[in-house]
């Protein structure tokens, strides 16, 4: 099989879906059920249905386009990622797994290569959780992780729900079938870029990914008493975000105290209320993103961050109140997925190392009903989530290549 990347087509539609934003170039803001988000599916769909796939989307938005393999109805092999982008990202997070997904089949279809089983690319819906405050909430509802009654709840900082916005948006199907029956796909593989610098610093063109760190989110919010910021003298206040100040270094503290690279914690949002320069914050809410690889270390992590709210509530006489978001399990690669990228890259005789993903993904959920691998790719200086990310032409057609190669391997 004469198996060819057609890289410029490729690289012109990454662009292309780039310009599909609520920012201005090259800021890519695209989130979930907004119109710049509707307005990518729609052009998405009409890329796949150019490529002589068969598109279906389900109640929550999970875009599926499928190539009919010569048993149609053996398990599927899928391959995907997201296109929505939180506020201020670039053009590659996602995208390089969707579009370099659909250019695999483009090309295993231009090399002639006969499917067994179908071939299924998925664009999940919000990968980000920027509107409804969990990630991964396609592939969360068809791993069957998070059920239909509990998504159907989630609200967005309006107050509105999903079903709400899903609905408006045009997605008003049965969320309980979301839920994909067991034994629909064969295996899984993602694209996607490393967002992190170790394969640009190796020189290395091709990660494979071994296992996925195991998130874990959560709000805390911190209420202290407001008051006039003349009269109200320094030791009769409770200003909840001098206490806000002291969880976030407690949080840093935590994730650093466990000497393990893997480790990461974040605090990414700080909200304060009422917000005027001379008023004593009453009210913060904080967002925690803790990450591991073992699971122990990362609950020893929100262990340590509990005790740390603790004794800053009693020190500073305000309340501190955790709403768990989500608490992951990390999820392990599926050796035979893992064999075929490795086949691959060597057929290609490109070099390539073993990885842990330390960001999260769909993989990660689709990992809970079918054997599931990542491939990544290296991006500039390991940006991601801003603007000036950025992947090479040359690097996003060699993922596409070992993309290709491998989905050939496990659809035969
Ligand atoms: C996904 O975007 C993540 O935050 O890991
Ligand atoms: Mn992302
Ligand atoms: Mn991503």
């Amino acid at each position: 099989m004469n198996l060819a990347i057609d890289r410029e087509r490729l690289v012109s539609e990454i662009e292309a879906l780039g310009r599909i934003s609520e920012a201005e170039p090259p800021v890519v803001t695209r989130i979930v059920f907004t119109q710049a988000d509707r307005r990518a599916r729609a052009w998405i769909i009409a890329k796949c249905k150019e490529a002589g796939l068969e598109v279906r989307t389900d109640a929550v938005g999970n875009m599926f386009a499928r190539w009919h393999g010569s048993d149609p109805a053996a398990p599927a092999v899928g391959t995907g990622s997201h296109i929505d982008a939180i506020p201020n990202a670039g053009k590659y997070d996602g995208v390089v797994g969707v579009l370099g997904g659909l250019e695999a089949i483009r090309a295993l279809k231009e090399a002639g290569f006969p499917p067994k089983r179908p071939i299924e690319l998925l664009i999940f819906t919000s990968e980000e959780p920027t509107r409804f405050g969990v990630g991964c909430l396609g592939s969360r509802m068809l791993s069957g992780t998070l059920s239909a009654e509990a998504a159907a709840k989630l609200r967005d900082a309006n107050g509105e729900s999903l079903d709400e916005v899903r609905c408006r948006a045009g997605f008003d199907g049965e969320l309980r079938n979301v839920k994909l029956a067991p034994g629909h796909y064969h295996a899984f593989v993602e694209l996607h870029i490393e967002q992190g610098p170790l394969l640009e610093r190796e020189k290395i063109p091709l990660g494979i990914v071994e296992r996925i760190a195991a998130p874990a989110s959560a709000d805390m919010i911190l209420e202290g008493a407001g008051g006039h910021a003349g009269g109200v003298l320094m030791p009769d206040r409770k200003d909840a975000l001098c206490a806000a100040a002291e969880l976030v270094l407690e949080v840093e503290r935590a994730a650093r105290s466990t000497g393990a690279a893997d480790t990461v914690a974040t605090v990414g949002i700080c909200e304060v209320f009422p917000g005027a320069v001379n008023s004593i914050p009453s009210r913060v809410r904080l967002s925690l993103d803790v990450r591991d690889t073992d699971l122990a270390r990362r609950d020893g992590v929100m262990g340590d961050i509990a005790r740390a709210c603790e004794a800053i509530a009693q020190k500073r006489d305000v309340s501190i109140r955790t709403e768990l978001l989500n608490a992951d399990a990390p999820a392990d690669c599926a050796p035979e997925v893992v064999q075929a990228l490795t086949v691959s890259c060597r057929k290609h005789k490109l070099s390539h190392i073993p990885m842990v993903s330390r960001a999260y993904h769909d993989s990660l959920f689709v990992s809970r009903i079918a054997p599931t691998g990542m491939l990544f790719i290296p991006c500039l200086q390991g940006y991601s989530h801003r603007p000036d990310e950025y992947a090479a032409p040359d690097d996003i057609e060699r993922g596409a290549l070992v993309l290709a190669e491998t989905l050939a391997k496990l659809a035969s």
